[in-house]
């Protein structure tokens, strides 16, 4: 099969983590922004979290008005972030769970038991012509209800195969996303997929062909510290293109 273009979304919340330990400017996560589109990312990712701990109401504003790749913003289903995604109009809203205390998102949306919630955003989403995307672990009935309450997209989490070990472990990890990136293709789902993705992990995972985006933040901005964010986003995109040119596909946008 030809596979399609993966394109590669750029999170930069930890830019602003890195601001935020100290407050004040810098680095600046717009600037980041900036290096990423020259990069060859074709897209930036924010979440803004009802904690703020990261990305600010500010940032969103400067990244909506000043960055020219689509933006995708991951929101919590609340009424004030729906009200800042109306009020911002991004390309993308990625609906994800939120926990204050979790480091981090810790697993996909239930999308199966949290229907009856999460349809009037995507509803009141997509009627604003924001393409929304439900953040779910690689499950079919989560995929069957994302496909039943409209959302455009699903984004896979792919953080139990980052983490996994080597092994039986780590391959039914891979089986779980590959089988959940088979079912959106069936379900007429756009696949997405993300969260914990290295140099390492990510060659499998670009060359499921049915997936068509990576959203990649946490170790980019690490592994920036070392050899800069320009020259960390295009190794990623070079490990994405090899890995997907060699699974059968072309890189044509
Ligand atoms: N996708 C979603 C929905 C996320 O919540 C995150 C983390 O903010 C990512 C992708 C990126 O994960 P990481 O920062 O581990 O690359």
């Amino acid at each position: 099969m030809m596979s399609r273009y993966l394109r590669l979304g750029v999170n930069i919340d930890h830019v602003a983590t890195i601001r935020n330990a100290r407050g004040g400017r810098h680095p600046d996560p717009v600037r980041a922004a900036r290096t990423a589109a020259g990069a060859g990312a074709d897209g930036i990712t924010a979440h803004l979290r009802e904690d703020r701990r990261h990305i600010s109401d500010g940032d969103i504003d400067r990244l909506s008005r000043e960055i020219d790749l689509p933006l995708n913003l991951e929101m919590a289903a609340t009424g004030e972030m729906l009200a800042i995604a109306l009020r911002h109009g991004p390309h993308a809203a990625c609906l994800v769970p939120e926990k204050r205390k979790e480091v981090t998102t810790e697993g996909g949306l239930d999308v199966v038991s949290g229907f009856d919630h999460l349809a009037p955003y995507v509803k009141s989403l997509g009627d604003a012509g924001i393409r929304v995307s439900l953040f779910v672990d690689p499950d079919e009935a989560q995929l069957g209800a994302a496909s039943e309450i409209g959302a455009a997209v699903v984004e896979l989490h792919t953080g139990v195969y980052c983490d996994a070990p080597a092994g039986a472990e780590r391959e039914a990890a891979f089986e779980r996303l590959a089988a959940a990136a088979a079912a959106a293709e069936r379900l007429g789902l756009e696949c997405h997929a993300g969260h914990g993705l290295t140099f390492e992990s990510v060659a499998a995972v670009a060359a499921i062909p049915t997936i068509v985006e990576l959203n990649i933040g946490h170790f980019l901005v690490g592994e920036a510290i070392f050899s800069g964010l320009d020259s960390a986003i295009k190794r990623m995109r070079a490990l994405m293109d090899r890995s997907r040119a060699e699974a059968g596909g072309a890189r044509s946008a």
